[in-house]
């Protein structure tokens, strides 16, 4: 009589636990300057584009005034080259004088002021990638409790010019160091990409203890080659990052390089919708100021947001790859929905794609598929209903699936963010601006 409950609450932890600071229970969402700024520090030519406060400040405008905030983007990410070259006379880090005149501290309360996070970058090792002062072990606690005095919100902590002892070391030492700090302070360890980001040089179990997010693999760069490089990687090893994926620790594929150069508005479509499958951090680096309205349409899509941030935080899978060049991803969702994306690999002219829900592993019965990118729904469906979709070349179909069937509400414990994307699946018209959600909700 009295294991059952025992045994019931087992069966409802994840077989994964996060590390325990209460944070980034859904995907991170935000900003950040790499991908799209480098380590561009020529103020003086290029005032507009170089990594100072003024970068940071205004991109902080664009997010709380451009309905990003409001569709969950409110993390605005210092990545590297921000600091000066020398530590201060007590050994902290300091942001460069010249650039960040204001300091990190007036910064970080310019964002808190807009209900948005600050997050800085720091590097395990003798130096940053880009060459500025890393962090050595003696250094962790003094740099955790400066980010912590400053009001930071999160830290990336690469992993250049240090080696693996250093890095078994102080990926640890670091979360512990945040933690001590009292600061909720989200933490991102690159550690696994300096590994090869697999078993056994990585050990996930230890990961998701100790970072909410790491950077499993390479670089991204502004091109579709790369974001089907990444894709291929992470879903070629899905049978080890998928199960590793949860509420608070997050496999992160890096940024988003949608409203750049190297992706056309197909291409774009589709680095959303496998991001959103992914389950990844949603974390832009573009310029929120000259943002083409196309590209801002796909990366506010409040549908594609949803299913990214769904509360179940459970990681999607590669269902197949077709002879075809058509691959098809999956994701569960709360509330017995589940995502379908269909992208085309091909280079000739969009593929009629003929398939049915139970050819993809649904059960019988009855559903209704919302169509993110055209917000056409699809009623009528049942498992043995045979369907064509038509997929450009290189894009994307993706597909909210649910039962037609009214599903009495769990009574999940949600955040007001949670409640809102899953309100704008349900009623789909909510999502159609930012603007209009916040009415409604
Ligand atoms: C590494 C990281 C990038 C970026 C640069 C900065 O390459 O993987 O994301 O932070 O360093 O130098």
């Amino acid at each position: 009589m009295k294991l059952l409950p025992v045994i019931s609450l087992l069966a409802l932890t994840s077989a994964t636990s996060a590390l325990d600071n209460g944070l980034m229970r859904t995907p991170p969402m935000g900003w950040m300057s790499w991908e799209r700024f480098r380590c561009n520090i020529d103020c003086e030519n290029d005032p507009k584009n170089c990594i100072s406060e003024n970068l940071f400040r205004d991109m902080a405008d664009r997010l709380a005034e451009d309905g990003w905030k409001e569709m969950g983007y409110d993390h605005v990410m210092i990545d590297d080259c921000w600091s000066s070259m020398l530590r201060d006379k007590d050994g902290r880090l300091q942001p460069d004088p010249q650039r960040f005149p204001g300091g990190i501290a007036k910064l970080a309360r310019y964002l808190h002021d807009r209900g948005l996070k600050l997050g800085i970058y720091g590097d395990l090792g003798t130096h940053t990638c880009g060459g500025y002062p890393g962090t050595t072990l003696d250094k962790i606690d003094t740099d955790a409790q400066t980010f912590a005095s400053w009001g930071v919100d999160f830290l990336k902590l690469d992993g250049c010019y240090s080696n693996e002892e250093e890095q078994q070391k102080g990926y640890p030492l670091m979360s512990k160091a945040l933690n001590a700090t009292g600061r909720p302070i989200g933490y991102s360890c690159s550690w696994p990409a300096y590994r090869g980001g697999l078993p056994p040089s990585v050990n996930y179990t230890l990961l998701g203890e100790i970072c909410n997010l790491w950077r499993n693999y390479d670089d991204i760069q502004d091109s579709w080659d790369s974001v089907q490089d990444i894709t291929d990687w992470f879903f070629d090893n899905q049978e080890i990052l998928q199960p590793e994926a949860g509420p608070g620790r997050w496999n992160d594929p890096d940024m988003l390089i949608i409203g750049n150069f190297g992706l056309s508005v197909d291409q774009s479509r589709s680095q959303m919708a496998l991001w959103a499958i992914m389950a990844a951090p949603l974390i832009m680096s573009n310029n929120l100021r000259t943002l083409s309205s196309e590209a801002r349409a796909i990366l506010q899509n409040g549908a594609a947001i949803a299913i990214n941030q769904d509360p179940m935080g459970v990681q999607g899978r590669r269902l197949l790859q077709e002879r075809s060049q058509i691959e098809v991803y999956w994701r569960p969702l709360s509330q017995s929905a589940s995502a379908l994306v269909f992208l085309s690999r091909r280079q000739d002219m969009p593929y009629r794609y003929h398939t049915s829900l139970a050819k993809l592993n649904y059960t019988a019965g009855s559903y209704e598929a919302y169509d993110v990118f055209t917000g056409k729904t699809l009623s009528g469906l049942s498992a043995a209903t045979e369907f064509t979709v038509s997929i450009n070349p290189s894009g994307v179909v993706m597909w909210y699936v649910y039962p037609k069937i009214e599903k009495i509400l769990e009574p999940v414990a949600e955040t007001g963010r949670q409640l809102h994307h899953r309100l704008c699946l349900q009623h789909f018209m909510l999502c159609v601006s930012a603007h209009e959600r916040l009415n409604h909700v």
